[in-house]
């Protein structure tokens, strides 16, 4: 075999190795049926031989590799299904516990004016305060869960107190300030972070700023920022909503006396955070509408308070 053929067999094996590295098959190549040739060196006839058995073995793998490839792309998609599911699913149950907490709550505070709308508005406004000042969505979640539990407390407060028309006296205000530790009493000793973060804000949604809050007359930092946070958003929907006693202020007139009370009333960060998203406020308040719930004549006829 002449030197010339000897060079085009090595050109052909390097070609052979460069289209077996990118994957190409090599193993038929009519190259390796000169190893038959009567005339082809001992030594180079076992070199094609050896090149296509590794070929063929190298097309082996890949094609397991192929194929296993193909088996994790399917079980990735599986995987990927699962965890849409099981996302829907948490999202379901999610939406299943805040409307249980909705309405325990309303079922609770049943004989007050409260409406499951401001419950809802309250923990929604509570909520979009939080993110906006950047806490994390653990937090934000918690508050929005537990808001809601805010006047848990009002259940233990007499009929006479909590449904009289007029002004309350100076004995009745301090049994009505007691819903706050009532209510953290009631939300005590919680494994749940939930419901510890609500007995927090049962506790402090009424504590000022300034001091000049109850039960504990806190001051400041010293307040819970969940407090802080509850306090602005129950005020800014008592003041938007219908009472016995009152009309629904405009939205302006409330958000006049929330920056007026800054550093007050409130804590100025948690104001600059509630103006900063006043349009996502009115949105929220725009949502959850109050509709005509009212409870049952039977119920109030019960419970008239006798003065
Ligand atoms: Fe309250």
């Amino acid at each position: 075999m002449s030197e010339e053929v000897l060079n085009s067999i090595f050109k052909g094996l390097i070609a052979a190795a460069k289209r077996v590295t990118r994957g190409e098959s090599a193993r038929k190549d009519p190259l390796f049926a000169l190893a038959e040739d009567p005339t082809c060196p001992l030594l180079a006839a076992e070199l094609l031989r050896a090149f296509q058995s590794m070929c063929v073995v190298v097309e082996g793998r890949a094609t397991e590799l192929n194929s296993e490839l193909a088996r994790l792309r399917h079980e990735n998609q599986n995987l990927a299904l699962t965890r849409e599911k099981l996302s829907e699913a948490v999202k379901r149950l999610q939406g299943a516990s805040l409307e249980t907490i909705y309405r325990l709550v309303l079922a609770a505070e049943y004989k007050d004016e409260d409406t499951s709308s401001h419950i809802q508005r309250m923990s929604h406004y509570s909520a979009a305060v939080a993110r906006s000042m950047g806490l994390s969505d653990k937090t934000v979640d918690e508050i929005l869960y537990a808001s809601p539990m805010h006047d848990v407390g009002k259940i233990g407060i007499p009929d006479w107190i909590l449904l009289k028309p007029g002004k309350l006296d100076p004995g009745e205000w301090e049994i009505m300030k007691t819903h706050t530790t009532i209510g953290a009493g009631i939300l005590e000793g919680s494994n749940s972070e939930i419901i510890r973060v609500a007995e927090v804000i049962a506790l402090s949604h009424h504590e000022r700023w300034d001091g000049s809050g109850y039960p504990f007359a806190l001051k400041e930092e010293d307040i819970p920022l969940p407090g802080r946070i509850a306090a602005i958003a129950d005020v800014f929907d008592a003041l938007t909503s219908k009472r016995p006693y009152k009309d629904a202020w405009p939205s302006d007139r409330a958000f006049s006396v929330i920056e007026k009370e800054s550093g007050r009333h409130f804590d100025p960060n948690v104001v600059e955070a509630f103006f900063g998203i006043r349009e996502e406020i009115l949105t929220i308040k725009r949502k959850f509408k109050d509709t005509d719930f009212t409870p049952p004549a039977f119920w109030r006829d019960n419970f008239t308070p006798e003065i």
